[in-house]
């Protein structure tokens, strides 16, 4: 038995691809059958694999059914997680979905799973991306004060909703922690921030975290050790379509 992660399929069967990396890039070419097959060689029935978010490029579950569908007909348990793409899934209606497609499919928010004596815990999280102004050597001299502020009141909700679901499984009993974010924990200066923090506050063991594709995004922020916890990034092209196995 073993859990496995990735994100940002950004699948589009039912939608227009407007992408332009996805449409230029050749990691992203028929990614979805490179994709299926590296499942079927790694993931048995038993295993989990978490789907860390952008999952569809759907704007409504009607032009998401068919990914959906190929989701659910990968090997193994799915989890899914929102990213900031995923405009079929309103956050306040995750019983409904879960609804329609439980047991194959577990759509996470504002609760948790289990995997063994883990807790698997998460939200879509969120980060200040700028505009950052740089100057010649690259390093980060000011940023748009404005933009700033309102990211601000997105990671507090986003916060609230994390801390949502580590207390429903401490409440349970659990004490092993798995936190699962679709934004990176930090902005690109990489400092601490309420994820880095929260996850450190429950002692989660490891940090998953995807929305960082293009070669140019994929060290926006931690990669291994911070401060006590793993960090991993598991956007799709970044893995190359092979799921991180995040526990045995
Ligand atoms: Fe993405
Ligand atoms: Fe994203």
């Amino acid at each position: 038995m073993a859990l496995y992660a990735i994100g940002d399929l950004h699948l589009h069967f039912q939608s227009v691809l407007k992408a332009p990396a996805q449409l230029r890039d050749r990691v992203w070419k028929n990614h979805e059958e490179k994709f299926r097959k590296n499942c079927e060689k790694l993931i048995a029935a038993e295993d989990t694999l978490v789907l860390a978010g952008d999952h569809s490029w759907g704007r409504k579950l009607s032009e998401c059914e068919q990914d959906l569908d190929y989701i659910r007909s990968l090997p193994g348990r799915k989890i899914l997680t929102r990213g900031n793409h995923d405009m079929f899934w309103d956050a306040k209606k995750t019983k409904q979905l879960n609804g329609l497609y439980r047991p194959e499919l577990t759509f996470l928010q504002d609760s948790y799973e289990v995997y063994r004596d883990y807790a698997l815990v998460g939200t879509k999280g969120y980060t200040f991306e700028g505009p950052f102004w740089i100057d010649r050597r690259g390093r980060v001299v000011d940023w748009d004060a404005e933009e700033e502020a309102h990211a601000k009141k997105l990671v507090e909700r986003e916060l609230a909703r994390l801390r949502t679901s580590f207390e429903l499984a401490k409440d349970d009993g659990f004490r092993k922690f798995i936190m699962f974010l679709h934004y990176p924990p930090t902005n690109i200066l990489e400092e601490r921030s309420g994820f880095t923090d929260m996850a450190e506050e429950y002692g989660a063991e490891q940090v998953i975290y995807a929305h960082c594709h293009g070669e140019s995004r994929f060290y926006d922020s931690i990669h291994g050790e911070f401060r006590g916890r793993q960090y991993h990034l598991v956007s799709g092209d970044y893995l190359r379509w092979h799921p991180m196995k995040v526990l045995d």
